[in-house]
């Protein structure tokens, strides 16, 4: 049976190290070609910019090439045929499939069904386990460990699937978490739920200003408008948070500020020039964790 990612419980405490490890082997050498000859689909349901072009580029990198698409609109989708019946089909021409979808579990039920590895790059508002990976490596790198850190997760805390992902993934390493977010987008309970049976410590906010001085990371997310069912409890929420310049006066030196990216307004374009600003590197260091994924769930690194 293949080993697939859907959830970042997926992979055990020495599969995420063994990742970030192979993901700096390739940062130093990016040009790998020992996947000649293999074929992935990057199957994307919904809208992506990192994550698809950084899987794809990832597979070029590798010496692979891909198939797939953008956007369902113009596949058989369209004339109605079932998530289950196109991957049995895709399933036949490749070694891999990526996929994204608005449908949380359409990736477990991808895995179910595929003689291939599956890789979820994004189920609905459920996981988004390599985006965990890239922001991990992230944190490592600017941090220089991952072990007792404050991260500070900051807006749509219920929808966003980094957000569920990532806590999944960083309570090996005792962090604290700071959940900030207005009560309606508060982190759902099966996580809380879940940190307290691994006996991790978190707190909750609803300004970022009142953790923004003693975290080391500031995760900050979008408020994800598509997964709202009534677009009048978005615009209520929407514009909670504007994270400006002037707010980061008096943060410790190291901190980070990350973000999954695409952000709407809540980082102001100001903070981009400061060198708290990571975003940008962050997404940048998801080709090499997505060539390192590749070849792991591959058998070969
Ligand atoms: N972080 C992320 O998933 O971005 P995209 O939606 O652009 O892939």
């Amino acid at each position: 049976m293949s080993k697939n990612l859907i959830s970042i419980q997926d992979f055990s405490k020495e599969e995420l190290l063994h990742i970030l490890e192979v993901a700096k082997e390739f940062e130093a050498n990016r040009e790998q070609n020992f996947l000649a000859g293999k074929v992935i689909a990057c199957l994307f349901f919904e809208p992506s910019t990192r994550t698809r072009l950084s899987f794809e580029a990832a597979v070029n990198r590798l010496g692979a090439r891909v198939i797939g698409f953008p956007d369902s609109r113009n596949t058989s989708v369209a004339k109605g045929e079932t998530l289950e019946d196109t991957i049995h089909i895709v399933s036949n021409y490749v070694d891999m499939i990526v996929m994204r979808h608005p449908m949380a579990g359409a990736a477990d039920i991808a895995a179910k069904i595929s003689p291939v590895p599956v890789v979820n790059a994004g189920d609905g508002a459920n996981q988004h386990p390599t985006q965990t990976l890239l922001d991990m490596y992230s944190i490592l790198k600017t941090q220089g460990r991952l072990e007792n850190l404050k991260i500070n997760m900051v807006g749509d805390l219920k929808y966003g699937r980094t957000i569920h992902s990532l806590v999944e993934a960083m309570y090996y390493f005792n962090p604290t978490f700071v959940f900030t977010a207005p009560e309606e987008l508060q982190i759902p309970k099966k996580y809380l739920e879940f940190l307290d049976s691994k006996g991790v410590k978190y707190e909750f906010a609803e300004k970022i200003e009142d953790h923004l001085n003693d975290c080391d990371i500031l995760y900050m997310t979008r408020v994800q408008q598509e997964r709202f069912p009534d677009i009048d409890e978005y615009n209520k929420v929407k514009d909670f948070y504007k994270l400006t310049a002037d707010m980061l006066g008096n943060v410790k030196p190291g901190m980070k500020i990350m973000h999954p990216l695409p952000r709407i307004g809540e980082i102001a374009l100001d903070v981009d020039e400061t060198p708290y600003a990571y975003y940008f590197q962050q997404a940048g260091n998801g080709m090499y964790v997505r060539m390192a994924i590749i070849s792991y769930l591959l058998g070969y690194r």
